[in-house]
């Protein structure tokens, strides 16, 4: 079993112009390093729809869902394709609104399999159209993959037109939610809004902070993390590198203070891909354009490295004791 990169250049999601040029920013902090890394895996690039951001926007509530849609499908067709020949997706993306489609993918390789989600990141990423702020659809993906709306906090009716998108990106791939609110983790987020906190509540889902991460360390903490993930046959880790602490780079969209350590997003990537379930992972967000130097692309390299072969590891280890 080998690993594949799939590579979405889109940034339609994010508020600011910038994240579609992330992965090439890595591609430059890789060549730097003097590392094969991007030679060594085959790779499938997901068309992108970045040229409407030339045209004018006709969903205020949900930024470009339309393109956005149909940049989705793509994702989750590559993703699906990936596992059911067998590989390993490793989803390099621009704005996170991607991860809707990566969660709707690995559903479709596996519909009877109960899919766990890690979510690691300084933002919730649970708004609707309904409640969102800004209008950002990289702020919905977890909302889409649960099938959620949010009705009770709702701040803004919405038009026929991003209704209809917005029931499209929910049943993305087959219809109905993807994942159940317990079987959902938050890691490091910190950055929310008074709706998303009434719908994280209400739902119940697992929110482990900043103190708790540095008081028991990422080893405890991914124990407990698979602990209350015993349920899912599989599980997606998604990395959003605002979760890292905004100190160490402004090169993200939306940079938030108090976040992970390099070392700690490091170490806890590392345990969390040691586990035999995790089928997949995605790393986004990088926007080389608000940056210095390209320190974030070179910051998440080194995080991509200890991730990737902590993967490989797992897969070599499954391959000599003969499971998959
Ligand atoms: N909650 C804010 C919004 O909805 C920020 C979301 C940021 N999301 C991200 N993937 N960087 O606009
Ligand atoms: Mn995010
Ligand atoms: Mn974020
Ligand atoms: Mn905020």
């Amino acid at each position: 079993k080998r690993i594949k990169l799939v590579e979405v250049r889109s940034e339609l999601g994010a508020g600011t112009r910038g994240a579609s040029l992330g992965i090439d920013a890595l591609r430059i902090a890789c060549l730097n390093k003097g590392s094969d890394y991007f030679r060594r895996y085959n790779s499938v690039a997901v068309p992108d729809l970045n040229h409407v951001l030339f045209e004018k926007n006709h969903f205020p509530f949900a930024k470009h869902i339309d393109a956005i849609y149909t940049v989705q499908k793509g994702v989750a067709s590559a993703v699906e394709q990936t596992l059911r020949f067998g590989e390993f997706p490793l989803v390099l993306s621009g704005d996170h609104s991607s991860a809707n489609a990566t969660i709707a993918g690995i559903k479709a390789a596996y519909p009877q399999k109960t899919l766990g989600v890690i979510w690691i990141d300084a933002h919730a990423d649970i708004h609707s159209p309904y409640t969102t702020p800004s209008g950002n659809v990289h702020g919905m993906p977890l909302a889409a993959a649960l099938g959620e709306d949010n009705l009770p906090c709702q701040r803004q009716a919405l038009d026929a037109e991003t209704e209809f998108f917005w029931r499209r990106m929910q049943n993305l791939a087959e219809p109905g939610p993807k994942l159940l609110p317990e079987h959902l983790v938050y890691v490091a987020v910190r950055d929310t809004e008074e709706e998303e906190e009434t719908l994280i509540e209400r739902l119940g889902i697992k929110w482990i902070k900043l103190p708790e991460i540095q008081a028991k360390g990422t080893r405890q903490l991914a124990r407990e993390i698979y602990e209350h993930l015993r349920y899912c046959d599989l599980v997606y880790i998604s990395f959003d590198v605002d979760s890292l602490d905004s100190s160490f780079s402004k090169g993200t969209g939306t940079p938030v203070e108090e976040g992970l350590f390099l070392s700690e997003g490091e170490n806890l990537c590392q345990d969390l891909l040691e586990n035999e379930r995790v089928v997949c992972f995605e790393m986004g967000e990088i926007n080389p354009t608000l940056d210095n130097e390209n320190t974030m692309a070179k910051n998440a390299f080194n995080i991509l490295q200890k991730a990737t072969a902590a993967i490989e590891r797992r897969l070599r280890l499954e391959e000599v004791t003969g499971r998959s």
